[in-house]
């Protein structure tokens, strides 16, 4: 079997004849005419972002040029696992080519022998006051991980530019393996008096069963799944909030583990992941206030009301995508294979089905009512957190436990950033007297 190093190491150069041919033959090439809409706009709609790994458009998102559905069929799963397989996912993210079972088993290996958190580390965790939040324990945590940063030794030592990409690699799998076992310390020092946060790891396992392990759930199977599937849901849509500003604060070459820090503040901004958790919220007061068995009308209803009173229908519309998001139809399929767990503090045993029975009616009743939304369809949020919770995560443990996804995702951005040689990511302001007077001028 190649390892991951091998398998990144035969792609680079072709990458790099690309990048040149790009620069060398096409540098002032116009691929697209920026417009007030898009500067005013948050810049949608404007390609201006090179991003190796993936591309989002209005139909959804492709790795490499493949669907969800062609890399359901083409890559490996891990073991008996019916679910997408994380560690295959970031395999072939980081290579553009499908590992065998041996590549995924080794890399799985590698990735779970870096799982431990360095000493300093974990004292520093396990001294916080627990009355603080899953995300400011995790910020924290990945702040004093940075002293670990392979990468910025390397710089202190004077690498050269080239070679820097191996040392982001080595970061980026000492991160992969680590912060799963970090997202779980904090849970268990959290919510279970320590329990399980020393737990032994089982080696022959993969990343998410180790996590269900330091979770105290590895003998739930169903949990071991779902955190396959959402580890790779939410790995990467290209450059959303949080891995923009990865991207943005990783090109000035800070190391990853601040980088990630940043990308998790980033994620707690209501309109980005924490729409996760709002969704939950949302579901939960629609369940407790329709009760058990709601008719079509009296979901209707009470949409229309939080329509009426301004609030924000979390999980409904995109930015970019104009149909309902594709990675739905996995969380569908999930909650359709693996019965859910009895409901525990609080969970209504209807949430699941009520959602889903509202993904079909909130979309018409906002084309109508809120006609401004571009795509009013229902994306992967509507339906993920609320699944998380219902198959036994807290509510404000569901950031961090899709941010080891999502960093995982960036980190092999990260490094293809490196082998790039892209630069540090420096726009132009400007202000609206200065659009005008170039309108003028025009
Ligand atoms: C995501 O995956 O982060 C969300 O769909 C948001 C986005 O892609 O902009």
């Amino acid at each position: 079997p190649r390892t991951l190093i091998e398998g990144i190491a035969a792609r680079i150069p072709s990458r790099i004849k690309l990048a040149t041919k790009l620069v060398a033959f096409h540098a002032k090439a116009p691929i697209h005419q920026l417009t007030v809409e898009n500067i005013l706009g948050g810049m949608r709609g404007a390609p201006s972002i090179v991003w190796e790994i993936s591309e989002t458009d209005s139909s959804g998102v492709k790795y490499h040029g493949r669907t969800l559905r062609q890399l359901e069929e083409d890559l490996p799963k891990w073991g008996n696992s019916k679910q997408l397989s994380p560690e295959a996912m970031l395999w072939y993210l980081y290579t553009a080519s499908v590992p065998t079972q041996a590549e995924l088993k080794q890399f799985a290996a590698d990735l779970v022998s870096r799982c431990e958190l360095p000493k300093d580390v974990t004292d520093f965790l396990d001294n916080l006051p627990v009355n603080l939040s899953p995300i400011v324990h995790m910020n924290m945590g990945l702040t004093v991980l940075a002293q670990h940063s392979k990468l910025m030794k390397a710089l202190a030592k004077g690498a050269r530019k080239e070679e820097l990409w191996k040392f982001a690699l080595e970061d980026a799998l000492d991160a992969t393996g680590r912060i799963p076992t970090l997202v779980a310390r904090i849970h268990s020092n959290i919510y279970r008096q320590g329990c399980d946060r020393d737990a032994t790891l089982d080696l022959s396992a993969d990343l998410a069963q180790n996590f269900a392990i330091r979770m105290g759930r590895s003998c739930d199977i169903n949990f071991v799944e779902l955190t396959r599937l959402a580890w790779v849901l939410h790995q990467d849509h290209g450059a959303n909030v949080s891995a923009h500003t990865m991207r943005l604060v990783s090109s000035a070459l800070t190391d990853p583990y601040s980088t990630l820090s940043a990308g998790l503040i980033a994620g707690s901004g209501t309109l980005h992941a924490m729409a996760i958790h709002n969704s939950v919220d949302f579901n939960k007061n629609m369940t407790s206030a329709l009760g058990p068995n709601p008719t079509d009308q009296d979901i209707e209803n009470y949409v229309l009301k939080c329509i009426a009173s301004g609030q924000i229908l979390p999980g409904y519309g995109h930015a970019v995508l104009r149909v309902v998001d594709p990675r739905l139809e996995w969380i569908y399929r999930f909650v359709a294979d693996h019965p859910a767990p009895l409901p525990e503090s609080g969970v209504h045993p209807v949430l699941l089905e009520l959602i889903q029975r509202a993904n079909m009616i909130v979309p018409d009743l906002l084309r109508v009512h809120l006609p401004k939304i571009k795509n009013p369809a229902p994306n992967v949020d509507a339906l993920s957190g609320s699944t998380m919770h219902t198959y036994g995560l807290d509510v404000d443990f569901i950031l961090p436990f899709m941010a080891c996804g999502r960093a995982m995702g960036f980190l092999a951005q990260s490094v293809w950033d490196k082998a790039l040689g892209l630069p540090i990511e420096r726009p132009l302001s400007i202000t609206m007297d200065g659009l005008l007077a170039k309108l003028q001028s025009n």
